[in-house]
């Protein structure tokens, strides 16, 4: 089944009851028993699961090509599920421009319970050095935030599996529509269904994807049942509507993205795009090589400095100042002043989340704005 039809389907139930054709919301925490103990809905208490639950975790599974998925109340939930999963003392391996959520609940929840190590993960020799015995995990982001560097995948993957290394994979920009971890070697995806998923900025949420049911995957599931980091199922419904739509909404976003880098890859104030669809981003071979489209994220650097970065941002219209991104709307970020005193983002550097309003308008706004 080609991924518009999972989409649509594989988070959908016909009621059998009222026969209503989209699956309604089922708000009760508990479900009833039978005389002999039983639980004939298979479903016990909402903590553990519940009926929008399961399918939402059904069409997040097939969007990945995973064996199963579990959903959380937010991406970052959804990673931190993965770090209580591990043994104390499991030293991880993740990228120098770790999504900075992600990286500073390392630095600051689990200091003391795992060690870490920030680093170049692509590049092969780094990576090697960084392995040690007590190495349990290699965290992956490709494209990464705010940078849009690529990781190689199948590279990384044989590395770590070569070592016995489990690899997550933060596949939030790209989507299953523009790339596909779990086929290039990955064990778990992670996403921020805040994201492309939702789509509409108006909910969180968090999901990871196995490739294979393991004891590490079981232990994933208890954290999640028994942490109760989970979605409400009013959020599982709203995620699994908005998912029905996502291949489509994704390749509006590519189309306006790479559009509206090439404009400013043009434009004289402008130093630099970081867009992996542009011939010029060092890697795009390689991001042509394991994606299938180039996400609708990208940052640019203004050649007039920080100044002229927040003139720019202050000068826009149609896009707006926020953080976040996956929304239908334009976003832009001064993601430096976002990400505190310890970044490494460069101060002349706004991310673009590139939404679906039509491509002349978003040009001739940024036009307006370069100036
Ligand atoms: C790449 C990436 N991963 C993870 C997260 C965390 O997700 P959430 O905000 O849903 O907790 C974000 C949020 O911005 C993100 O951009």
């Amino acid at each position: 089944m080609k991924i518009e039809t999972i989409a649509i389907h594989a988070a959908n139930h016909v009621d059998p009851t009222s026969k209503a054709v989209i699956q309604p919301i089922v708000m009760s925490t508990t479900f009833e028993r039978a005389a002999d103990g039983s639980y004939p809905s298979g479903y016990i208490y909402s903590r553990s699961a519940n009926p929008n639950r399961t399918m939402l975790e059904n069409v997040l599974a097939k969007l990945e090509g995973g064996a199963d998925a579990a959903s959380f109340s937010s991406g970052n939930a959804a990673g931190m599920s993965v770090f209580q999963s591990l043994p104390a003392g499991t030293h991880i391996i993740a990228p120098d421009d770790m999504y900075h959520g992600l990286r500073n609940q390392l630095k600051t929840l689990f200091a003391g319970i795992l060690t870490f190590d920030f680093i170049d993960v692509n590049n092969t020799d780094v990576l090697r050095e960084h392995i040690r015995t007590e190495t349990g995990l290699i965290w992956v982001e490709t494209p990464s935030n705010p940078l849009l560097k690529i990781t190689d995948l199948k590279k990384v993957s044989a590395i770590a599996h070569e070592r016995g290394i489990k690899v997550v994979c933060d596949n939030t920009f790209a989507t299953p529509i523009c790339q596909q971890p779990l086929s290039l070697g990955a064990d778990i995806v992670m996403h921020s269904a805040t994201k492309y998923f939702g789509g509409h900025s108006d909910l969180m949420g968090g999901a990871l994807i196995t490739r294979e049911k393991t004891d590490w995957w079981e232990k994933i599931r208890q954290v999640q049942q028994m942490g109760g980091a989970i979605p409400s199922p009013m959020d599982c419904y709203y995620l699994a509507r908005s998912i029905k739509t996502l291949p489509y909404r994704m390749r509006g976003h590519v189309h306006n993205a790479q559009l509206l880098a090439e404009y400013l890859e043009k434009h004289p104030k402008v130093e630099q795009v970081m867009y992996p669809g542009l011939p010029s981003h060092p890697q795009h071979e390689l991001a042509k090589a394991q994606m299938s489209g180039f996400g609708g994220m990208f940052s640019f650097c203004l050649k007039d400095g920080p100044d002229e970065a927040k003139r720019v941002i202050n000068s826009l219209q149609l896009f707006t100042q926020a953080t976040s991104l996956g929304g239908v709307e334009s976003l832009i970020e001064h993601r430096a002043s976002v990400e505190g005193p310890d970044t490494k983002t460069p101060f002349n550097l706004l991310r673009v989340s590139v939404g679906l309003e039509h491509i002349d308008d978003l040009i001739e706004d940024m036009e307006k704005a370069l100036g």
